[in-house]
């Protein structure tokens, strides 16, 4: 492929990144250092697969994801934004927006002083994103590995009106049994649960999986834990410009009908979001910049 050749020529770093043809003909940036790999789709500046080196991936990774243009990939870092669920007001637009499955292009690559690597993706429009989101925006997505995954989605506001702006970083991590694991740090916040018609709820004690689970919490802090005993590990979740936390697994049924999850996919996932949803979207105004970021790391227990 031409593109890929082009790539690793203004981009590609030898020894920690090349670009490649990846599953389903998909275009991929492939990162490895001392810290740890990873791959990241260029359709959706996707980070597909993360592992600090000699590790088991952090990342949840459907073994039935779909790769194809267009379709967003099951797991990985999907980045939902403009929006976030339901558009607002039009519900013919797609769910959680367009950026997961759109072209980017990547603008800039460097290898740390620090031994990590950092690749910066800008979202590419086209008159077909310009019909969903006629607003002018810039979005940048800067991935950095090292033994930690670094997320950081850059939306710039480019217009003289202000802009309102949903979106998370819809990250899949990997369980070894979700019915076993607990998620510290929302304790005492309040959520919408939308297996309950978005019900307002609070949450006593941390956050536990036996059912259809998904709900936007509301006043979440910096740092989320997912304590997983089976993989005798603790998944550490810094976070910031967010104030809102997404907590999704489908469980069976909702599992079965996305056809992308396979038997008993949602026991070995857990969908922890960071985000901007529901009272903590952001009023960009003219000119502004929101960063949202996440690290994603490990401690074994
Ligand atoms: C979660 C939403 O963030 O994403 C759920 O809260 C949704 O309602 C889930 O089902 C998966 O969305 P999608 O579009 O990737 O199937």
């Amino acid at each position: 492929m031409e593109r890929l050749q082009s790539l690793n020529e203004q981009f590609g770093i030898k020894g920690q990144l090349e670009f490649a043809e990846g599953p389903g003909g998909l275009a991929v940036a492939e990162i490895r250092n001392a810290g740890g790999r990873a791959t990241v789709a260029l359709q959706g500046a996707h980070v597909m697969t993360f592992e600090p080196h000699g590790d088991e991936p952090v990342l949840w990774l459907s073994d039935y994801a779909k790769f194809a243009p267009g379709k967003s990939i099951r797991g990985g870092v999907p980045v939902c934004w403009p929006w976030f669920g339901a558009h607002a007001s039009d519900p013919a637009l797609p769910a959680h927006g367009y950026a997961r499955t759109v072209d980017w292009q990547p603008v800039a690559s460097e290898a740390l002083a620090d031994g990590r690597t950092r690749l910066v993706f800008e979202l590419i429009e086209t008159p077909a994103t310009k019909a969903m989101c006629p607003h002018p925006l810039r979005l940048r997505n800067t991935i950095t590995v090292g033994t930690t995954l670094t997320v950081a989605l850059e939306t710039t506001n480019l217009s003289q009106t202000p802009f309102r702006l949903t979106q998370a970083l819809h990250t899949y991590f990997a369980v070894a049994d979700v019915r076993r694991i607990s998620i510290e740090g929302l304790e005492d916040c309040d959520y919408l649960d939308k297996v309950e018609g978005f019900a307002r709820k609070h949450q006593q004690g941390p956050v536990t999986i036996a059912h259809e689970v998904d709900r936007i919490y509301l006043g979440s802090g910096d740092l989320l834990e997912i304590r997983d005993p089976g993989m005798e590990r603790i998944i550490r979740i810094t976070s910031s410009g967010s104030r809102s936390a997404v907590v999704w697994n489908p469980w069976i049924e909702k599992a079965e009908k996305m056809g992308d999850f396979g038997p008993d996919g949602h026991l070995g996932m857990v969908c922890v979001e960071t985000a901007n949803a529901a009272d903590d979207s952001i009023e960009l105004a003219p000119g502004a910049v929101h960063t949202l970021s996440a690290e994603y790391g490990i401690e074994y227990l």
